[in-house]
């Protein structure tokens, strides 16, 4: 019998029959096996997996099942608070879109830049030589993966937010920005310029004191300046080290926090005096850094933070940057989990870039909370399901299951 429980729960002897995530998404080479140590499950922990799949058939050793796992809590779970079920394990899909098909290779090319993110970081900490052609092999990665399908790594981004923020945020930034000079039709050219830009665009916090980087509460007048400069030591670093790149690619690092109303840093620039590529990375820069989880605050919803940026249209930003930006990564990005007018739960699979409030949506789980075996794959931009409305936007945790289970990835095992 397959059975969800909390991870803390596992025991030396049972069988994991499937850790609930998408390959890229968990820390084993398999996503199911005996546990045949502690340490084991402390690697499921650590890597946020809450809660997983055990088959009781299979445990060596039987145990009683943990009592979370027995209680039947409540549909609506608190905030917080993971729903408990011991529902059968929905079937895995086949491929349905373009999107699903890109997901694998933009998943190789986004954990290759991440481990090229890492090595950025050590070596501007050490005051090492920047490999640049490395960082510009995989950004060329990134911008082929946005040419053939531009949401899925987007959507990567936004189905594996557990890395740290230290090293995802600049890759982040980097693949929001090449998804949204997409959208503004640059060149590959031009994205290839971007995406270097915006790797390199927050450098210069590694000669920033860690504890005004990481400072929970408001920063002081002095250390806000401290901070501040991080932007023109990002340009600096570059300058120092005789980088062969493209002025641009060290203009978006040193203009990424200028503003259109001048109120930005570090050289009050206005308007059309700065850099459209710099503008896009600035954008980015905000939606990644309200959508991320720190460690003194949760992460907004992408619906919530594309909020806060169209508060800033007109005043930061131009509105019509402003709005591509919104066009590119759409209000309910892909693994977004939403709540339908009906009270089913439903994730959503793809954007619909020309009407953003009508996605393709699978529908998993019924108005009890019930997953479904067969989830329904739902067009809300076709005029047959016009009944079916989006209601509101919920979390992983509200909603108690891991919606990257739903991309059906090759090569999951
Ligand atoms: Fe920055
Ligand atoms: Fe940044």
């Amino acid at each position: 019998m397959i059975r969800k429980i909390p991870t803390k729960s596992l025991e030396v002897g049972m069988f994991v029959s499937d850790v609930g995530r998408a390959w890229f998404n968990h820390p084993w080479k398999t996503k199911s096996k005996y546990i045949s140590d502690r340490s084991e499950i402390d690697e499921l922990v650590n890597f946020g997996i809450d809660e997983v799949y055990i088959d009781t058939q299979k445990t060596l050793k039987p145990q009683e099942a943990p009592s979370a796992s027995s209680k039947d809590l409540p549909y609506r779970a608190k905030e917080g608070s993971y729903r408990v079920r011991s529902q059968p394990i929905a079937p895995k899909p086949e491929p349905v879109s373009a999107l699903e098909q890109e997901l694998p290779k933009a998943a190789k090319a986004y954990n290759r830049a991440l481990d090229t993110s890492k090595a950025l970081v050590a070596a501007c900490r050490m005051n090492k030589r920047i490999e640049v052609n490395e960082v510009q092999e995989n950004v060329d990665e990134l911008v082929e993966s946005v040419s053939r399908n531009q949401d899925a790594l987007t959507a990567l981004i936004k189905l594996r937010r557990f890395d740290d923020y230290t090293y995802t945020h600049s890759l982040n930034v980097s693949v929001l920005s090449i998804a949204s000079g997409k959208t503004l039709g640059l060149s590959d050219k031009e994205l290839k310029i971007l995406g270097l830009g915006t790797m390199f665009h927050d450098l210069g916090k590694c000669r920033i004191p860690a504890f005004i980087l990481n400072k929970p509460s408001k920063l002081t007048d002095e250390e806000f300046v401290i901070m501040r400069n991080h932007a023109a030591l990002s340009a600096e670093i570059l300058i120092e080290q005789k980088l062969p790149v493209d002025d641009l690619v060290i203009k978006v690092a040193r203009h990424h926090h200028e503003r259109m109303d001048g109120s930005g840093y570090p050289d009050n620039l206005k308007g059309a005096d700065i850099p459209h590529l710099a503008t896009i990375c600035g954008l980015s820069d905000v939606y990644d850094a309200l959508t991320s989880d720190r460690v003194y605050h949760k992460g907004m919803l992408p619906h919530e933070a594309l909020k806060f940026i169209y508060g800033l249209r007109g005043t930061h930003f131009q509105p019509e940057w402003v709005d591509r930006f919104v066009q590119s990564v759409g209000i309910y990005p892909p693994g977004s989990v939403v709540e339908l007018n009906s009270g089913e739960m439903a994730v959503v699979m793809e954007i619909n870039h020309s009407s953003l409030l009508s996605p393709l949506i699978k529908v998993v789980a019924d108005p009890n909370g019930q997953l479904y075996s067969r989830p329904k794959l739902l067009d809300l931009s076709n005029p047959d399901n016009k009944d079916t409305a989006i209601k509101a936007v919920i979390t992983p945790k509200q909603a108690g299951f891991e919606p990257s289970y739903y991309f059906n990835i090759k090569g999951q095992e």
